[in-house]
């Protein structure tokens, strides 16, 4: 039987901040279902955000102490199964009782510490995985240690490692003196996580690792040049051998229209017509006029410049000429959200900004919705635009990472499952807009397109098979 640990910093339901957590919470039970004969477990740490509901449900498994450097600190360790799944849960309240899951000044060490006790534990859980799969730079360092500190222990020696790029524009950068201090590894380790003076902890992962992959074929792809690598591109040239890309899935129970409890009324693409109901309610939810025939183009974004939003600044008053609603939900930089909130007061009657993080309500605008707007100015591969397409919302994307291996142009000689655009402006994305409204103008060519990409299979079915493939090539 194949055992596999996954590392990471969040899963859904237990905790989330964005794609991550998805594919945590999914990714596992995906693989177990692909491949019956597996012992899937994963480890993240106990924050306090994890709700009573789960914590009633966890066994504490053992109270131990780790090493981080000169540091003994506790660590506590709870479990609990989920979808087949069992999911460990590191404790620690100094680290991990802080109300947010990441942006405090010692998320360097708060996130060390959970590296360390990953590969610390095992042998107390009796549980020496085939593979090691670390996802992005909070799990980097697990890697690391593994291959630096732990590699030539008993149990230790055959364990494989996998790390996943989800985001490369965030890579755990800090002070060079921290590597002895904090992490405890002695400085003849200094060319693995040393990058341009600082420690880097992905770098050290990327190094390490025995595969590295990242979530989409294109993304795998694009960070091997300067303009997406955030520096990394000559570390990714040398690993390119063992660099792969493989394509995200969505959680199709969690995301779907047919049972989903936040909406009005339920639809999938045998009965379509309860989309209508639910664009009406947010429509009056959000007193909006309430117009069938208006197209409500929507956005569900981090308010962050790679999204895409510059464009869209670009083009949104022009956009907003058009015959539409626009509808943006999320929350980010300052500057966006001052610039989306004064568009939303000079356009009372069509554009609506909701300036928050808002799960639930966040299905009930992809329901809503007409058209879904992503034109990130990267992507390593986009979820949105997947749940998106499940709720029969018509996706037009910027063709970058993910969603250009995921979404193809309405034009494309074997019919696409959306609209789609190149260059990088906000020109190019009010063209792609403006075909989206044309299309929507003819009903039945509309109504026929929003089943095709209700339909388009965006499971983890393929993917899961593709993991596996890859954990069997590593033998
Ligand atoms: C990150 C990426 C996003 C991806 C998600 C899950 O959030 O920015 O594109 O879908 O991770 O892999």
């Amino acid at each position: 039987m194949k055992k596999i640990l996954f590392a990471a910093s969040e899963a859904l339901p237990f905790a989330a901040s964005g794609g991550l957590g998805d594919v945590i919470g999914s990714l596992p039970a995906a693989i177990k279902q692909a491949e019956k004969d597996c012992d899937i477990r994963v480890i993240m740490p106990l924050y306090d955000k994890v709700g009573k509901v789960y914590r009633s449900r966890m066994t504490k498994v053992l109270e131990t102490t780790v090493e981080l450097g000169w540091r003994r600190q506790y660590c506590g360790l709870y479990s609990l199964v989920e979808k087949g799944v069992t999911y460990y849960f590191i404790d620690n309240e100094f680290y991990y009782r802080r109300g947010t899951l990441y942006g405090e000044g010692d998320d360097g060490e708060r996130f060390a510490f959970f590296c360390k006790a990953v590969v610390d534990l095992l042998p107390q859980i009796d549980f020496y995985p085939d593979y090691l799969h670390a996802h992005d730079w909070q799990a980097a360092l697990a890697v690391v240690y593994l291959k630096c500190m732990y590699a030539d222990r008993e149990g230790y020696r055959d364990i494989k490692t996998v790390f996943t790029i989800h985001n490369i524009q965030y890579q755990g950068i800090y002070d060079l003196y921290n590597m002895g201090d904090l992490l405890g590894l002695h400085e003849r380790f200094a060319p693995v996580l040393e990058f341009n003076g600082c420690m880097n902890f992905m770098k050290g992962a990327i190094v390490c690792a025995d595969m590295v992959s990242t979530v989409s074929p294109t993304y795998a792809k694009e960070i091997l040049s300067p303009e997406y690598s955030h520096g990394l591109h000559h570390v990714l040239e040398m690993c390119k051998g063992k660099l792969t890309g493989i394509l995200n899935g969505i959680d199709r129970e969690y995301y779907n229209p047919a049972k989903d409890k936040e909406l009005v009324r339920n639809f999938s693409y045998m009965r379509p017509e309860g989309k209508k109901e639910c664009k009406k309610y947010l429509q009056e939810y959000l007193s909006l006029p309430v117009r069938e025939d208006v197209p409500m183009i929507v956005m569900i974004t981090r308010l962050v410049s790679h999204k895409g939003l510059d464009i869209v600044k670009d083009s949104l008053y022009s956009l907003l000429e058009e015959n539409v609603q626009f509808v943006l939900l999320g929350t980010g930089d300052f500057a966006y959200e001052r610039f989306f909130d004064e568009a939303a007061r000079r356009f009372p009657g069509k554009m609506r900004t909701l300036l928050k993080y808002d799960k639930e309500l966040s299905k009930r605008i992809y329901a809503a919705g007409d058209i879904f707007l992503m034109p990130s100015l990267s992507e390593p591969c986009g979820l949105a635009q997947m749940i998106a397409s499940r709720y029969g919302t018509v996706p037009v994307v910027r063709e970058t990472g993910g969603l250009y291996d995921s979404i193809r142009d309405n034009g494309w000689e074997g019919g696409g499952n959306g609209f789609t655009f190149a260059p990088y402006t906000g020109m190019e994305l009010y063209g792609a807009v403006k075909r989206a409204l044309n299309a929507y103008e003819s009903k039945e060519e509309w109504e026929k397109l929003v089943l095709k990409v209700m339909r388009f299979d965006f499971s983890w079915k393929k993917s899961a098979k593709l993991y596996i493939q890859m954990y069997e090539r590593l033998n």
